[in-house]
Protein backbone atom coordinates (compact mmCIF):
# COMPACT_ATOMS: atom_id res chain seq x y z
CA UNK A 1 0.00 0.00 0.00
CA UNK A 2 0.88 3.50 -0.70
CA UNK A 3 1.76 6.73 2.12
CA UNK A 4 -0.96 7.89 3.34
CA UNK A 5 -1.78 10.56 5.44
CA UNK A 6 -1.60 9.41 9.13
CA UNK A 7 -5.00 10.59 10.38
CA UNK A 8 -6.49 8.87 7.55
CA UNK A 9 -4.94 5.27 8.57
CA UNK A 10 -5.92 6.34 12.37
CA UNK A 11 -9.02 7.00 11.02
CA UNK A 12 -9.36 3.37 9.55
CA UNK A 13 -7.70 1.12 12.11
CA UNK A 14 -10.47 2.47 14.77
CA UNK A 15 -8.53 4.49 16.38
CA UNK A 16 -11.05 7.84 16.24
CA UNK A 17 -12.33 9.85 13.40
CA UNK A 18 -9.90 11.84 11.18
CA UNK A 19 -10.85 15.30 13.50
CA UNK A 20 -10.01 13.51 16.52
CA UNK A 21 -6.90 11.09 15.00
CA UNK A 22 -5.35 15.36 14.39
CA UNK A 23 -5.89 16.22 17.94
CA UNK A 24 -4.05 13.27 18.48
CA UNK A 25 -1.26 14.19 16.65
CA UNK A 26 -1.01 17.67 17.48
CA UNK A 27 -1.02 16.22 21.05
CA UNK A 28 1.98 14.32 20.73
CA UNK A 29 0.78 10.92 21.31
CA UNK A 30 1.29 9.43 17.85
CA UNK A 31 5.29 7.82 16.84
CA UNK A 32 6.07 6.62 13.19
CA UNK A 33 9.09 3.67 14.07
CA UNK A 34 9.75 4.87 17.60
CA UNK A 35 9.62 8.72 16.85
CA UNK A 36 6.89 10.99 18.15
CA UNK A 37 5.36 12.94 15.20
CA UNK A 38 2.98 16.09 15.83
CA UNK A 39 2.95 17.33 12.02
CA UNK A 40 -0.63 16.67 10.41
CA UNK A 41 0.86 16.28 7.05
CA UNK A 42 2.84 13.47 7.87
CA UNK A 43 2.58 10.19 5.77
CA UNK A 44 3.20 6.63 6.43
CA UNK A 45 3.40 3.23 4.95
CA UNK A 46 0.40 1.00 6.50
CA UNK A 47 3.02 -1.99 5.03
CA UNK A 48 6.50 -0.84 5.92
CA UNK A 49 5.96 1.94 9.21
CA UNK A 50 4.94 1.37 12.73
CA UNK A 51 3.06 3.41 14.09
CA UNK A 52 1.80 3.45 17.60
CA UNK A 53 -0.94 5.96 19.58
CA UNK A 54 0.08 6.23 23.59
CA UNK A 55 3.00 3.46 22.66
CA UNK A 56 0.17 1.11 21.67
CA UNK A 57 0.94 -0.09 17.96
CA UNK A 58 -1.96 0.09 15.53
CA UNK A 59 -2.63 -3.00 12.89
CA UNK A 60 -2.69 -0.94 9.68
CA UNK A 61 -2.39 -3.73 6.87
CA UNK A 62 -5.48 -4.95 6.88
CA UNK A 63 -8.45 -2.52 5.36
CA UNK A 64 -11.87 -3.10 7.59
CA UNK A 65 -14.69 -2.87 6.12
CA UNK A 66 -18.45 -1.86 6.94
CA UNK A 67 -21.87 -2.64 6.00
CA UNK A 68 -25.29 -2.24 7.27
CA UNK A 69 -27.69 -4.46 5.03
CA UNK A 70 -31.48 -4.45 5.21
CA UNK A 71 -32.15 -8.61 5.67
CA UNK A 72 -35.18 -9.46 3.94
CA UNK A 73 -37.03 -12.31 5.55
CA UNK A 74 -36.87 -15.56 3.73
CA UNK A 75 -33.06 -16.12 3.90
CA UNK A 76 -30.35 -17.42 6.10
CA UNK A 77 -27.55 -15.45 7.83
CA UNK A 78 -25.00 -17.11 6.39
CA UNK A 79 -22.69 -16.38 2.67
CA UNK A 80 -23.33 -20.13 1.83
CA UNK A 81 -26.04 -23.02 2.83
CA UNK A 82 -25.00 -26.41 2.97
CA UNK A 83 -28.96 -27.31 2.36
CA UNK A 84 -28.98 -24.75 -0.33
CA UNK A 85 -31.62 -22.50 1.24
CA UNK A 86 -31.55 -18.48 -0.04
CA UNK A 87 -28.37 -16.64 2.08
CA UNK A 88 -27.88 -13.06 2.65
CA UNK A 89 -24.74 -13.59 -0.31
CA UNK A 90 -27.11 -13.23 -2.88
CA UNK A 91 -27.89 -9.34 -1.66
CA UNK A 92 -24.39 -8.60 -1.50
CA UNK A 93 -22.12 -7.22 -4.39
CA UNK A 94 -18.64 -8.44 -5.11
CA UNK A 95 -17.17 -7.28 -1.52
CA UNK A 96 -13.56 -7.53 0.22
CA UNK A 97 -13.05 -10.82 1.05
CA UNK A 98 -13.41 -12.18 4.48
CA UNK A 99 -16.88 -10.33 4.86
CA UNK A 100 -19.34 -12.06 7.11
CA UNK A 101 -22.14 -10.97 9.48
CA UNK A 102 -22.10 -10.24 13.02
CA UNK A 103 -24.09 -12.55 14.66
CA UNK A 104 -27.46 -14.43 12.87
CA UNK A 105 -31.03 -13.06 12.61
CA UNK A 106 -33.44 -16.33 11.80
CA UNK A 107 -34.47 -16.91 8.49
CA UNK A 108 -37.97 -14.89 9.31
CA UNK A 109 -36.42 -12.39 10.45
CA UNK A 110 -35.91 -9.09 8.66
CA UNK A 111 -33.78 -5.64 9.17
CA UNK A 112 -30.22 -4.60 10.55
CA UNK A 113 -27.65 -6.75 10.31
CA UNK A 114 -23.73 -5.27 10.64
CA UNK A 115 -21.51 -7.19 7.89
CA UNK A 116 -17.62 -6.61 8.51
CA UNK A 117 -14.12 -8.19 8.01
CA UNK A 118 -13.14 -6.78 11.63
CA UNK A 119 -13.25 -10.07 13.70
CA UNK A 120 -12.04 -8.37 17.38
CA UNK A 121 -14.72 -5.30 17.04
CA UNK A 122 -17.20 -8.30 15.70
CA UNK A 123 -16.47 -10.37 18.59
CA UNK A 124 -16.72 -7.57 21.53
CA UNK A 125 -20.23 -6.44 19.71
CA UNK A 126 -21.23 -9.96 20.37
CA UNK A 127 -19.96 -10.65 24.22
CA UNK A 128 -22.50 -10.58 26.62
CA UNK A 129 -20.37 -8.10 28.44
CA UNK A 130 -20.27 -4.86 26.66
CA UNK A 131 -24.59 -5.42 27.01
CA UNK A 132 -24.37 -3.88 23.20
CA UNK A 133 -28.79 -2.83 23.11
CA UNK A 134 -30.57 -4.42 20.26
CA UNK A 135 -33.97 -3.11 19.43
CA UNK A 136 -36.41 -5.44 17.40
CA UNK A 137 -40.13 -4.52 16.29
CA UNK A 138 -42.45 -6.93 16.80
CA UNK A 139 -46.07 -8.01 15.71
CA UNK A 140 -47.55 -10.37 18.38
CA UNK A 141 -49.84 -12.04 18.32
CA UNK A 142 -53.10 -11.07 20.57
CA UNK A 143 -52.90 -7.93 23.38
CA UNK A 144 -50.31 -8.03 25.63
CA UNK A 145 -51.43 -6.75 29.38
CA UNK A 146 -49.32 -4.27 30.94
CA UNK A 147 -48.86 -7.44 33.60
CA UNK A 148 -47.36 -9.35 31.00
CA UNK A 149 -45.12 -7.05 29.35
CA UNK A 150 -43.74 -6.02 32.66
CA UNK A 151 -42.79 -9.90 33.23
CA UNK A 152 -40.64 -9.22 30.07
CA UNK A 153 -38.94 -5.88 31.58
CA UNK A 154 -38.06 -7.76 34.67
CA UNK A 155 -36.40 -10.89 32.97
CA UNK A 156 -38.48 -13.59 32.04
CA UNK A 157 -37.40 -18.00 32.74
CA UNK A 158 -36.23 -19.13 29.14
CA UNK A 159 -35.31 -23.02 29.23
CA UNK A 160 -31.87 -21.50 28.67
CA UNK A 161 -31.94 -19.56 31.89
CA UNK A 162 -33.82 -15.90 32.98
CA UNK A 163 -33.68 -13.26 30.49
CA UNK A 164 -32.07 -9.78 32.09
CA UNK A 165 -33.99 -6.77 32.22
CA UNK A 166 -35.36 -5.70 28.66
CA UNK A 167 -37.11 -2.53 27.58
CA UNK A 168 -40.82 -3.00 25.62
CA UNK A 169 -43.89 -1.00 24.68
CA UNK A 170 -46.64 -1.71 23.10
CA UNK A 171 -46.98 0.86 19.77
CA UNK A 172 -50.57 -0.33 18.98
CA UNK A 173 -52.83 -2.86 17.39
CA UNK A 174 -52.58 -4.63 14.54
CA UNK A 175 -56.03 -6.09 13.66
CA UNK A 176 -56.23 -9.02 16.06
CA UNK A 177 -52.46 -8.14 17.01
CA UNK A 178 -50.30 -5.92 18.48
CA UNK A 179 -46.96 -3.82 17.33
CA UNK A 180 -44.17 -4.00 20.02
CA UNK A 181 -40.78 -2.14 19.82
CA UNK A 182 -37.93 -4.32 22.09
CA UNK A 183 -34.81 -3.84 23.08
CA UNK A 184 -32.72 -6.55 24.70
CA UNK A 185 -28.88 -6.64 25.40
CA UNK A 186 -28.12 -10.31 25.49
CA UNK A 187 -28.06 -12.22 21.93
CA UNK A 188 -29.24 -15.86 22.72
CA UNK A 189 -31.22 -17.82 20.04
CA UNK A 190 -34.56 -16.92 18.76
CA UNK A 191 -34.29 -15.17 21.90
CA UNK A 192 -37.43 -12.22 21.35
CA UNK A 193 -39.59 -14.93 19.94
CA UNK A 194 -38.99 -17.59 23.00
CA UNK A 195 -39.40 -14.00 25.33
CA UNK A 196 -43.08 -13.27 23.93
CA UNK A 197 -44.01 -16.88 23.37
CA UNK A 198 -43.38 -17.70 26.82
CA UNK A 199 -46.31 -14.82 28.05
CA UNK A 200 -48.27 -16.51 25.46
CA UNK A 201 -47.86 -13.85 22.40
CA UNK A 202 -45.99 -15.41 20.38
CA UNK A 203 -44.20 -13.53 17.05
CA UNK A 204 -45.65 -13.20 13.74
CA UNK A 205 -43.10 -10.59 12.29
CA UNK A 206 -39.91 -9.88 13.58
CA UNK A 207 -37.85 -6.65 12.41
CA UNK A 208 -34.12 -5.70 13.71
CA UNK A 209 -34.19 -2.02 13.85
CA UNK A 210 -31.32 -0.62 15.91
CA UNK A 211 -28.03 -2.37 16.66
CA UNK A 212 -26.25 -0.09 19.13
CA UNK A 213 -25.50 3.20 17.65
CA UNK A 214 -26.73 1.87 13.94
CA UNK A 215 -30.33 2.73 13.18
CA UNK A 216 -31.50 0.56 10.50
CA UNK A 217 -33.93 4.07 9.25
CA UNK A 218 -35.38 3.98 5.71
CA UNK A 219 -33.06 1.97 4.10
CA UNK A 220 -34.53 -0.37 1.79
CA UNK A 221 -35.26 -3.80 2.04
CA UNK A 222 -32.46 -6.12 0.56
CA UNK A 223 -30.14 -2.96 -0.10
CA UNK A 224 -26.78 -2.70 1.93
CA UNK A 225 -25.02 0.65 2.26
CA UNK A 226 -21.26 1.35 3.87
CA UNK A 227 -21.47 2.75 7.09
CA UNK A 228 -19.84 6.19 7.78
CA UNK A 229 -16.77 7.11 9.14
CA UNK A 230 -18.63 8.58 12.11
CA UNK A 231 -21.08 5.63 12.60
CA UNK A 232 -17.82 2.96 12.88
CA UNK A 233 -16.58 5.17 15.64
CA UNK A 234 -19.68 5.15 17.04
CA UNK A 235 -19.95 1.09 16.83
CA UNK A 236 -16.19 0.56 18.37
CA UNK A 237 -17.07 3.03 21.18
CA UNK A 238 -19.89 1.08 22.77
CA UNK A 239 -17.48 -1.99 22.66
CA UNK A 240 -14.33 -0.33 24.31
CA UNK A 241 -12.74 -2.52 27.26
N1 LIG B 1 -34.55 -12.65 18.37
C1 LIG B 1 -35.19 -13.56 17.63
O1 LIG B 1 -36.09 -14.24 18.10
N2 LIG B 1 -34.82 -13.71 16.35
C2 LIG B 1 -33.86 -12.98 15.77
O2 LIG B 1 -33.56 -13.16 14.59
C3 LIG B 1 -33.20 -12.03 16.56
C4 LIG B 1 -33.57 -11.90 17.86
Amino acid sequence: MSEQRLQKLMARAGVASRRRSEELIAAGRVTVNGEVVTSLGTKADPDRDAVAVDGRALELGVAHAYFALNKPRGCVTTMSDPQGRPTIARFLPPLPPGLFAVGRLDMDTEGLLLITNDGELAARLLHPRYHVPKTYRAVVAGRPSDAELARLRRGIELDDGPTQPAEVEALGPRDDRTEARITIREGRKRQVRRMFSAIGHPVTELERTAFGPIELGDQPRGALRELTEHEVTALKEVARS
